[in-house]
């Protein structure tokens, strides 16, 4: 499919909402370049585990010029350790700042055979792409995404029990929420989907019909 201009969608929400996931079809669907930027934040927090720099950002710094899409589809990114180092180091703006040129170049300049770009996150619609031709923010109840997470950790055979996954996501709720930059939040011009009670193909077909309707298609 050829769309007549080009499009940016923009998808916040929290932890295991159902965001990648719909943001996955949707790239599909519209043929859009798509990046998981949490996905950054955990490559650079294992990078962290892995390495123990001695001084993070000069680290940091260094491998954040060599980040590109390849490097952030790692199954090794998906655990709850990588995740909680994520959190950490998100909440330092001079990390923020490394990484918002790479995801404003994914945005604003996908290789011409795109038809545009989607990008999910925390900050997507409030600071990375704020003029985003759609912005949703995605959400469910932590119970709901718990077992989501739990599921996707398992079939992954990670050894995981569903109450650890449950605190460790309220924890992440509540750092991403409070912390001083980028929290995560809705912006008042994004379309709230609250998917705890319905299915992925529900979820994106909820959202595929507010962009087609938009799109006159
Ligand atoms: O979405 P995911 O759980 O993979 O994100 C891991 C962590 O990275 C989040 O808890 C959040 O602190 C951080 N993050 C962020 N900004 C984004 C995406 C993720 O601060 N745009």
């Amino acid at each position: 499919m050829k769309l007549k201009k080009k499009i940016k969608i923009g998808i916040d929400s929290p932890s295991a909402a159902g965001a990648g996931t719909i943001s996955k079809m949707l790239a599909k669907n519209y043929n859009l370049l798509y990046c998981d930027t949490g996905k950054i934040y955990r490559y650079m927090a294992k990078q962290i585990i892995e390495k123990k720099p001695l001084d993070k950002i000069k680290f940091l710094k260094k491998i954040s010029k060599k980040i590109n899409l390849k490097k952030l589809n790692n199954k090794n990114l998906l655990t709850d350790d990588v995740a909680y180092i994520a959190s950490q180091i998100a909440k330092d703006l001079r990390v923020r700042k490394l990484v918002v040129k790479f995801q404003k170049d994914l945005a604003y300049r996908p290789p011409k055979k795109f038809n545009g770009s989607i990008l999910d996150g925390r900050d997507i619609n409030s600071k990375i792409v704020k003029d985003a031709d759609f912005k949703f923010y995605v959400t469910a109840s932590v119970t709901e995404r718990a077992k989501r997470r739990f599921k996707e950790l398992k079939k992954l055979g990670k050894k995981v029990t569903y109450s650890k996954i449950l605190k460790n996501l309220k924890r992440r709720d509540l750092e991403d929420r409070s912390r001083r930059y980028s929290k995560l939040k809705k912006t008042k011009d994004s379309t709230l989907i609250n998917t705890t009670n319905l299915s992925i193909k529900g979820s994106f077909l909820k959202v595929k019909k507010i962009i087609d309707k938009k799109l006159n298609i």
